[in-house]
């Protein structure tokens, strides 16, 4: 739905404002030291697909979890030997860790998009230090542009892409980095899985070792790396407008007779926030060797993204 995106200056007042619309549950983008991030609660699955939504992602990619210090992050990542020595050498900075998720993290599953880990970073800008400490809670935040579009290093550049989209942008003036952090991977081998805004030999030099590499930021969701709590023990038919007997039904829109329902009004940002948690839910009804069936969702909007994940969730397994 379009609406009036505002430009907040970067004072206690701005910050109070951006940190009540982040409270609930509206998008409010900020500066970073790399690029402008398009800020959501990473706790709430209404606020998570509100950014798939305003960027017209066409696929639940994972987003990047912002924190303003390591105490933070241990609230849902387990944190290693080789995290702590990176985190203290390098945060707060422009370097994301890949990291274990840990069990009842409180995040949205969103957030991961369905894989056992999370990635996290800890900005240096003053202004999303401020902005984190005043929300005081972890904030998901993509770069700040449309899908498929440059990343934004001024608050017009947001506004040029975002606008109508967002509640707010806080202007923290231009990013200094002007590229996207470095990402780490640390669930196993060190990994190097996107080059960034700090140097490579920088994380070689502390880790006392070459990083692996071939890990592929952009496609986490190879089907290997996916959780299996995610990936659903029951069989998983698309597109059912008649349900089988037997078959546990999740509706879109009005399905009467559905045991679940992804949006009973058919409303697509809704259905996502759902759809993680429904899919275990269908799976934990349909019981060991049971089957799901999901009714049609059009391929428009976020339904494009859940129809994605839909036909990775219903693709034969290994
Ligand atoms: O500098 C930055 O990192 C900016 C600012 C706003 O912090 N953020 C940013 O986010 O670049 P985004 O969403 O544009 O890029 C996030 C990247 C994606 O390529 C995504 O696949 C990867 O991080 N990613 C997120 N979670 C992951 C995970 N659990 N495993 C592997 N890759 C992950
Ligand atoms: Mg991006």
């Amino acid at each position: 739905m379009p609406q009036s995106t505002r430009l907040l200056p970067p004072t206690p007042e701005g910050l109070t404002e951006a940190a009540r619309l982040l409270a609930a549950g509206e998008l409010v983008a900020f500066a970073t030291e790399t690029v402008y991030g398009l800020g959501g609660d990473a706790r709430s699955d209404i606020a998570c697909a509100r950014i798939f939504e305003a960027k017209g992602r066409p696929q639940f990619n994972p987003l990047i979890v912002h924190v303003p210090d390591l105490a933070a992050a241990r609230v849902f990542a387990e944190v290693g030997e080789k995290a702590e020595r990176l985190a203290a050498a390098f945060w707060p900075g422009p370097l994301t860790l890949v990291l274990p998720l840990r069990e009842g993290s409180g995040l949205s599953p969103l957030v991961t998009a369905g894989l056992g880990t999370v990635a996290v970073r800890v900005p240096a800008h003053p202004l999303a230090q401020a902005l984190l400490r005043a929300f005081g809670g972890p904030l998901a935040a993509p770069s700040a542009n449309p899908s498929g579009k440059v990343s934004p290093t001024r608050a017009v550049h947001v506004m040029a892409g975002l606008a109508g989209r967002i509640a707010a942008v806080v202007d923290g003036g231009d990013c200094a980095v002007g590229v996207e952090s470095t990402i780490l991977g640390l669930a196993g081998e060190p990994t190097l899985l996107r080059p960034g805004g700090l140097p490579v030999e920088a994380l070689e030099a502390c880790l006392g070792a070459p990083l692996a590499t071939g890990g592929d930021a952009a496609k986490p969701s190879a089907p290997g790396q996916l959780a299996s709590h995610y990936a659903p023990g029951a069989a998983l038919r698309l597109e059912v407008t008649e349900p089988e007997p037997g078959e546990v039904w999740i509706g879109f829109g009005p399905c009467a007779g559905a045991a679940l329902a992804l949006s009973e009004t058919g409303d697509l940002v809704e259905a996502a926030a759902n759809l993680f948690h429904l899919l275990r839910e269908a799976d934990a009804l349909a019981g060991p060797d049971g089957r799901v069936a999901v009714a049609p969702v059009p391929e428009r909007g976020l339904g494009r993204a859940i129809n994605d994940r839909l036909r990775r969730a219903a693709a034969p397994r290994p």
